[in-house]
């Protein structure tokens, strides 16, 4: 299959290269040099021979390595690496070395230019293209970032011939969300290759990738600071955030926790008579089961076997990013590609959809 190029229209633009292979068309030779780093366990699977001779800083990759002393280890090797602000960061892993990788390039000097090489769905479909960088705190996931552009995205999708079954279904909520915030038309093209996508398809896979990335760089150009539309696309991840605080970060994979989200997002949207056909829900529903993902949070909470208890759900609300602290604001459904936003929702509902 040939590959898909898509270009992503921020100032400056940049383009993510999607399909089997893409990685062939990375070249080792930007002006200020280039280093690289990876998540230790996929750069043992999945190295990138054009990039073997350059400096590079091998970690942990995961949620539970987005933390402060690792941005900290990162920061201290760029500087021992000798990169300065002409420099490239080259990362190489799932959502989680993009996000911390995103952030130090941002930072260190000032900010140099990063170049994600994303291995895992999630990253391919969501995390590496449109700029967002973070780290987690204490007090709650992706609290400290910033919005830095990546210079280039290259999604090889042979790399996801090895993912785990978890990081699998990680992305695959993420598809379903992309699909909802771009339309009918991608909704249906989403529906049509569920069981080729579900039976890993190499070519379905690739074919979806590029459709995610394409949803996401119509959005992300419009809003690359995620002042307006570009909110849209965290549909189902205020719920998702408040599950994974309750559950531990890296307990439930965030993916899955987003599709246990958008159920609750649409419950509520139901429950406040937004929805303009109803029949979406049982869309979604077949969507997810289509592809092993839980419908909503009861399902969750029988296939993860944990309790998610009510006050440890409301506890991971108290910093969500978008709202006022302490008010979060929630991403609704009317229709595939009409999603109200910033919806402050009444807590006795709130508590209705997460009591078990
Ligand atoms: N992951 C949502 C966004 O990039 O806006």
């Amino acid at each position: 299959m040939p590959l898909t190029a898509v270009e992503v229209e921020t100032n400056p633009p940049y383009r993510v290269l999607v399909g089997a292979g893409a990685l062939d068309a990375l070249r080792a030779d930007p002006a200020g040099g280039v280093a690289v780093l990876a998540d230790a366990a996929v750069w043992a699977l999945h190295p990138i021979p054009a990039l073997s001779d350059t400096p590079r800083l091998e970690l942990p990759g995961g949620e539970g390595a987005k933390t402060l002393a690792r941005l900290g280890e990162v920061l201290e090797w760029q500087a021992s690496a000798r990169l300065s602000r002409a420099s490239t960061l080259g990362t190489r892993g799932g959502g989680a070395s993009a996000d911390r990788g995103g952030l130090a390039a941002s930072l260190f000097k000032r900010g140099h230019a990063v170049v994600h090489a994303p291995t895992t769905l999630l990253a391919q479909v969501d995390a590496s293209v449109g700029g967002k960088t973070a780290i987690n705190l204490a007090a709650g996931k992706n609290l400290a970032g910033t919005f830095h552009q990546p210079a280039a995205v290259y999604c090889d999708t042979t790399t996801l011939a090895t993912l785990p079954d978890g990081e699998r279904s990680s992305g695959l909520g993420e598809v379903v969300k992309t699909a909802l915030v771009g339309g009918p038309a991608d909704l249906v093209a989403l529906e049509e290759r569920a069981p080729a996508l579900a039976a890993g398809d190499p070519d379905a896979t690739a074919e979806v990738v590029a459709a995610c990335v394409a949803v996401k760089a119509r959005v992300v150009a419009k809003d690359p600071t995620e002042r307006g539309p570009r909110r849209a696309l965290n549909l189902g991840h205020t719920f998702a955030h408040a599950i994974e605080h309750a559950a531990g970060y890296g307990a439930v994979p965030h993916g899955v926790a987003v599709a246990a989200g958008i159920g609750l997002a649409l419950r509520a949207s139901a429950e406040l008579g937004l929805l303009e056909d109803e029949a979406l829900v049982e869309r979604v529903q077949a969507l997810h089961a289509q592809l092993g993902l839980p419908a909503d949070l009861v399902e969750l909470r029988e296939t993860s076997g944990l309790a998610l208890p009510l006050d440890e759900l409301l506890a991971g609300f108290a910093h969500d990013k978008k709202g006022a602290v302490g008010s979060p604001e929630f991403v609704l459904v009317r229709a595939p590609g009409d999603l109200p936003l910033g919806a402050a929702l009444d807590p006795r509902l709130v508590e209705s959809l997460l009591t078990p």
